[in-house]
């Protein structure tokens, strides 16, 4: 019998910013569906979300294996029967200048983010169909919309996600499936440490690109994201909504 919850199934969901939209769906009572790459990483979020396990369900599933999507939704529906929103968010990241840029990271960047949005948006579509307030929210960020320089193949990809936003969004309507994305600014995260630990940014030159002069929290990027994927967003549908404290229409003079 199909769970009266609706289901969300969250792409990269054990850590970051999937994690806290994990709790964020979680907290408003849905099924959730915490995906990733690794078992162990899955387990801990899965104890920390959701100790007695009665809403939430474990996929182990690299986005960029079609096969991988294809059981680890099937397991969703084998256990709750339905799904109705996919949160297209996994992601990796490899900085470095475009003139000696190798084949192979270009790949591994854009068969995360921009192969693995459109294959699992082409696996969860016949699902999401079938429930009364389909949506899906992939998340772009604010490289979409600047030349951030060694990061041809994240600005690609992002920018790429927009528009497939938009596309799939004209070609869903009709099916009652949304649309959306999130273009995330500068938010507290490990990614944002991990930069910082390599020496490629320091927090101060990144906090004086944002006029609001804090970095977002994972929760304010996670509120956005439920609330496009929400009954409140019920008209919306192929928009980008940029949470990034005013990062990019910032031009100081
Ligand atoms: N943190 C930021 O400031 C920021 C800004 C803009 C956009 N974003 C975007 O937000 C999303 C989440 O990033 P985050 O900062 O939380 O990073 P994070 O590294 O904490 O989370 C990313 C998750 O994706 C998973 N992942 C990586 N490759 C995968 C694959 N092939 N299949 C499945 N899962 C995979 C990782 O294991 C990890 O759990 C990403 O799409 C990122 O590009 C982040």
């Amino acid at each position: 019998m199909a769970s009266q919850a609706p289901v969300v199934l969250i792409t990269g969901s054990a850590h970051g910013i999937g994690f806290a939209t994990a709790q964020k769906f979680f907290a408003n009572g849905y099924n959730v569906a915490i995906s990733d790459l690794n078992e162990g990483d899955i387990e801990t979020a899965l104890k920390e979300l959701d100790p007695s396990g009665d809403r939430s369900i474990g996929v182990k599933v690299d986005v960029t294996s079609r096969p991988d999507i294809e059981a680890g939704v099937a397991k969703i529906i084998s256990r709750f029967a339905r799904l109705d929103v996919l949160i297209n968010n996994a992601g990796n990241f490899r900085q470095g200048a475009t003139e000696t840029y190798s084949d192979s990271d270009w790949d591994q960047i854009t068969s995360v983010h921009l192969d693995g949005a459109f294959k699992a948006s082409q696996i969860a579509y016949p699902h999401l169909k079938k429930s009364p307030a389909g949506a899906i929210v992939s998340i772009s960020s604010i490289a979409a919309r600047v030349g951030l320089p060694k990061r041809a193949s994240y600005n690609v990809s992002k920018a790429g996600i927009e528009a497939l936003t938009r596309t799939l969004a004209v070609e869903w309507a009709s099916d009652g499936i949304r649309v959306n994305a999130v273009a995330p600014g500068f938010t507290e995260s490990r990614n944002m440490k991990d930069l910082e630990d390599k020496g490629l940014t320091t927090p101060a030159k990144l906090l004086a690109a944002i006029p609001l002069g804090r970095f977002a929290k994972m929760s304010e990027q996670a509120a956005a994201i439920y609330f496009l994927a929400s009954i409140e967003a019920s008209f919306i549908t192929g928009q980008t909504l940029v949470v990034d404290g005013g990062t990019t229409i910032d031009i100081r003079i």
